[in-house]
């Protein structure tokens, strides 16, 4: 037996940064458990691997939404911050570090590896002409243009392609546009952009694709891009924008992809800082760690030429391999909130134990670009078939043998068994570092099927007692070998599997050398699951069902609108002066502006809640809501029929 030490490889493991303007999708959770696995296989493996991730905060639509909350960016990325590590926590996602872009950090790095390119002659500047929202004061990117296609007259379509005949065009080409912000007419104006040189990294950029850990499909379309049209890259945008200032300018602002993948160094710097660990040793120019990014295909450009051009202008080490993944769909359907399928992760994992998703992904996942499909059929019945009626099957119905041998396992066991289940250990383990999740996932339930045809055909229960508990105990020491298999994919079942086993120390090397000697009374580990359903938007809040204390809690009162005003600077908000009777008046901001005129609103009775706790926003401080139902035609407001008084309680 070889006994030599292997060497223990050195990795940094990053997933792409979330968007800090939305709560998670199970999209971005397949990302997560994709890279989650590979990181947790590798420390299995006696590997040193650390996984970094961040929220990636800046850009318009962040300071956008905030507008429309009438809340600071910094306050919703803290929230949004708060809720994507919740929500990465309730599907075992183990990040080293959960960083985020608008950080003390990030803002070092961006600035230096700004002032590498520099200095190595790799910025300049020219001026663009653009679109100008004059009403908000600011520069629109394509996305926020609507107009007629020039290409085919279509009306109401995309600032840069139509999505009726198919064509791209120039944002400025677009005929009769509009702003989407403000819905007024867009001016053209000029202003002076700032750019890295990215043709002056082809040849290095080129090497890099040689050498990189990258999907072919995608190497080709990298290839072609450096080959065809590479242009400067433009790195800056004018105020108002949220992110950092570029230094030595006045009123620019880096783009948020400068300092988005930037956001990697920030979040390994921030632990290291805390660990007493140095930078140098960890991502520098001649760094012992391996590096892998896992990302999606919608952003392999930025991951393949504009993240390698900006590291090498700083010397870093370049990213050994990208992996990249395709996109999910749901049920066969791409994600979206109107059909249901862009499902919410927090809301999933309250329908679902969580872990099982981390096991259908791991079962379809394999290193290709291909989509995956998660239909809610299959899903089912896999978890059932596999994990339920395969895998812990083994233990479930072995431990009832045990547990009358006072839950001591026998010595003599049938080696040969578990000879099969050994044999296989390279095999998957080469499968796990390859990223073919799907194909080992089959090789562990063929193993798992044999372990149950072996106690079918032993027949135990028919057998005497001492006969039964080494049938029995075999069993066991199978279901402790193909639980080391699974620890990556389902760490939370198969770390309660481990206790029941009276394992402490998990290693995929030492699987052949722990033998299971007494276990404890068996507990089911999951439940079978039931045909998935996920409640209607409307539903979502009977989901949960509150007693009469509860509602009783909540103070809604009849209030009189006495004055109604435009807020100066928010796009959805209203401001009312509320005459609530006898409990005197309040201010408070509502989100209706769509749907009401302020004029129209004067001495109308609403339904206030009027004991929510006041809430400070950028434009002063809300005393309360006002009842209104929605969706996506329009905003309606509750009101109490004729007769009622401000003042009085409703319930
Ligand atoms: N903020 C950027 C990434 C910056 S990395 C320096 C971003 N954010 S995102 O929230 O839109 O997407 C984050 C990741 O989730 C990306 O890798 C993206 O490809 C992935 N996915 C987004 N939707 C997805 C699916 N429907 N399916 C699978 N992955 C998806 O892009
Ligand atoms: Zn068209």
């Amino acid at each position: 037996m070889d006994n030599s030490k292997k060497t223990k490889r050195k990795i940094l493991v990053t997933q792409a940064l979330p968007y800090a303007n939305a709560p998670l999708h199970l999209g971005h959770i397949l990302e997560a458990v994709q890279t989650d696995i590979w990181n947790r296989f590798q420390n299995l493996n006696g590997n040193d691997s650390l996984f970094f991730c961040a929220d990636d905060t800046h850009g318009t639509p962040v300071m956008l939404k905030a507008n429309e909350m009438g809340i600071k960016p910094e306050q919703l990325i803290a929230d949004v911050q708060k809720d994507h590590k919740s929500t990465y926590e309730l599907y075992g996602i183990n990040f080293t570090n959960f960083y985020s872009t608008h950080s003390d950090e990030n803002k070092k790095y961006s600035e230096y590896i700004y002032e590498c390119a520099k200095n190595n002659n790799l910025i300049s500047k020219s001026n663009i002409e653009q679109y100008y929202d004059e009403k908000e004061e600011m520069f629109l990117s394509d996305r926020f243009i609507k107009g007629t296609c020039p290409k085919c007259g279509a009306e109401d379509q995309h600032g840069d392609n139509c999505g009726v005949c198919g064509a791209s065009y120039d944002v400025l080409e677009v005929i009769n546009p509009i702003s989407i912000i403000s819905n007024s007419i867009p001016i053209k104006k000029e202003s002076e952009h700032i750019f890295f040189d990215l043709p002056k990294k082809n040849q290095m950029l080129k090497d890099f694709l040689k050498n990189v850990d990258l999907q072919k499909s995608v190497k080709n379309k990298l290839n072609e891009w450096l080959n065809d049209d590479l242009k400067k890259w433009d790195i800056s945008r004018d105020a108002p924008y949220f992110g950092f200032e570029i230094p030595g300018e006045k009123n620019k602002y880096f783009y948020v992809w400068v300092d988005a993948p930037i956001g990697y160094l920030a979040s390994i710097s921030n632990w290291a800082e805390k660990n007493n660990l140095d930078m140098q040793d960890l991502w520098s120019e001649n760094s012992e760690y391996e590096i892998y990014h896992f990302i999606g295909k919608d952003i392999a450009y930025f991951h393949g030429l504009f993240w390698p051009a900006l590291l090498s202008a700083a010397n870093f080490k370049l990213p050994n391999g990208i992996n990249v993944h395709g996109f999910l769909t749901i049920n066969g359907e791409k994600m979206s909130k109107s059909k249901g399928t862009g499902i919410l992760a927090k809301e999933f994992a309250n329908i679902i134990n969580p872990e099982t998703l981390r096991y259908y992904f791991a079962a379809k996942l394999n290193n290709k670009v291909e989509d995956i499909d998660l239909n809610f059929e299959d899903y089912v019945q896999r978890i059932n078939s596999d994990l339920v009626g395969k895998y812990l099957n083994i233990a479930s119905r072995s431990a009832s043998f045990i547990k009358k041998n006072k839950n001591v396992l026998s010595t003599n066991i049938n080696k040969n068994i578990l000879n099969n289940l050994i044999l296989k250990k390279d095999e998957i383990v080469s499968l796990y570092e390859t990223r073919e999740y799907s194909k080992l996932v089959r090789i562990i339930m063929d193993l798992a099927d044999d372990i149950n045809k072996y106690i079918n055909e032993q027949t135990p229960w028919k057998k005497d007692i001492n006969e039964a508990v080494d049938i029995t105990s075999t069993a066991i020491n199978a279901f402790y070998i193909i639980t080391t298999y699974l620890h990556p994919i389902i760490p939370n079942i198969t770390n309660e599997a481990f206790k029941f086993l009276n394992i402490k120390k998990i290693s995929i090397d030492d699987v052949d050398k722990t033998e299971i000697t007494k276990i404890n009374n068996y507990k089911p580990l999951l439940n079978r699951l039931e045909k998935i359903i996920i409640p209607e938007e409307e539903d979502m809040d009977n989901v949960n069902l509150i007693n009469i204390d509860q509602f009783s809690a909540v103070d809604l009162r009849v209030a009189k609108i006495v004055k109604a005003d435009h807020v100066e600077g928010a796009d959805k908000l209203l401001q009312l002066t509320l005459d609530v009777g006898d409990l005197g008046t309040r201010n408070v901001f509502a989100g209706i502006k769509s749907a009401y005129k302020p004029e129209e609103l004067t001495n109308k009775h609403i339904v206030l809640v009027n004991n929510l706790e006041p809430r400070k926003m950028k434009f002063g401080i809300s005393e309360g809501m006002v009842l209104a139902s929605s969706n996506d035609d329009g905003i309606y407001l509750v009101s109490p029929d004729e007769g009622a008084e401000p003042g009085m309680k409703v319930r």
